[in-house]
């Protein structure tokens, strides 16, 4: 198969290129190489990819790039490329986000009317939820965002059923819950803990640690958007979780065995935007797509460690 990867300097758009390439597809990555986080960290995640043969960087900026060359001959879109983060996303910084994740999913989406693809995975958010009632969550629960993000996330899965309903276009949307590994994003918190702790700073908890969370790891979730590209219903959504609730205080217990070092930590005020607990009802995924998580917490939090070690030079 020939895929177009966007985001594809990115923590997950990294990997599903690796993933794809590894099984021997043909990859076209496009990213505008955004600064919303140090760029060396997205050079060195495309550096595997960019020593086999099938890949193709293409450096584009989806608001403004000419879509149809990038399109030519591709079978499946996978679209990664967002500005993501809750926290971030109050304030002049909006703007970024709607540029990146609402105009530029409409313009590809545009793009791909009549291209011959056969699937376009759209790559959603379990901040689309907000604050939910029911945990775990399935996919018919009411989404009611309690961040601009989650607003940007949202209107781009909207997109992408309509461009199916509308003009045919074969899409599919993965709602991701708090993904967790190698290459993860430096303002997520594992990223931001394992960092802190090895470089024997405080690490901040924002509100009480007894928040929970859906972890998945990415190597899941790049299987998901290889089954969603096989099996997916068009204009379908599906939740993508790990398969259970862990508290922060909980992973940051696991964090401090896996590290060897005591974490010490530093309360503050829960973040506008955080919903206190996700949980993903990942039966549609599982009985439509065939999706089963693999790998827990623990060894997520062990990978991505060890990738950390590497990557500031400590191992
Ligand atoms: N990481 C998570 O836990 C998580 C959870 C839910 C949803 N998601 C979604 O998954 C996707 C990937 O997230 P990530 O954590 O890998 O983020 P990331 O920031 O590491 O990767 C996104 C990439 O998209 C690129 N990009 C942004 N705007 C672009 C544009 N206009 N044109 C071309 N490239 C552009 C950036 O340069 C970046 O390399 C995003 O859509 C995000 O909203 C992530």
């Amino acid at each position: 198969m020939r895929a177009v990867v966007t985001g594809v300097a990115g923590f997950i758009g990294s990997h599903l290129a690796d993933r794809l390439l590894a099984a021997g597809h043909e990859v076209v990555g496009v990213d505008a190489f955004t600064s919303t986080y140090d760029l060396s960290q997205k050079r060195r995640s495309i550096e595997g990819a960019l020593g086999r043969p099938g890949f193709r960087l293409v450096e584009a900026d989806l608001r403004s790039a000419p879509l149809p060359p990038l399109l030519e001959g591709a079978e499946v879109v996978f679209h990664q490329a967002a500005t993501a983060g809750v926290r971030a996303s109050w304030g002049a910084e909006f703007d970024g986000y709607t540029a990146n994740n609402v105009n530029a999913t409409q313009r590809l989406l545009e793009a791909c009317r009549g291209s011959g693809i056969r699937r376009f995975v759209y790559a959603s958010s379990s901040s689309i939820y907000g604050e939910s009632e029911t945990l775990p969550t399935s996919e018919d629960a009411l989404p009611r965002p309690i961040s601009p993000y989650g607003v940007t996330k949202l209107a781009g899965e909207h997109l992408a059923r309509l461009y199916w309903v509308q003009h045919r276009v074969p899409t599919v949307s993965l709602r991701y819950f708090t993904v967790v590994g190698p290459r993860q994003r430096p303002d997520m918190a594992f990223h931001r803990f394992a960092r802190a702790m090895l470089e024997g700073r405080p690490i901040t908890v924002y509100g009480d640690g007894e928040q929970t969370r859906d972890f998945t790891f990415v190597g899941d979730a790049v299987e998901a958007n290889v089954l969603a590209a096989e099996r997916g219903e068009n204009g379908a959504v599906y939740n993508i979780g790990g398969g259970g609730r862990v508290s922060v205080r909980q992973a940051i217990a696991d964090l401090e065995e896996i590290l060897e070092v005591r974490a010490r930590v530093e309360n503050a005020p829960p973040q506008h935007g955080d919903p206190r607990h996700t949980g993903a009802d990942v039966s549609r995924a599982r009985d439509q797509l065939g999706y089963a998580p693999r790998t827990p917490l623990r060894e997520a939090l062990r990978q991505e460690a060890q990738w950390l070690k590497a990557f500031l030079g400590r191992s």
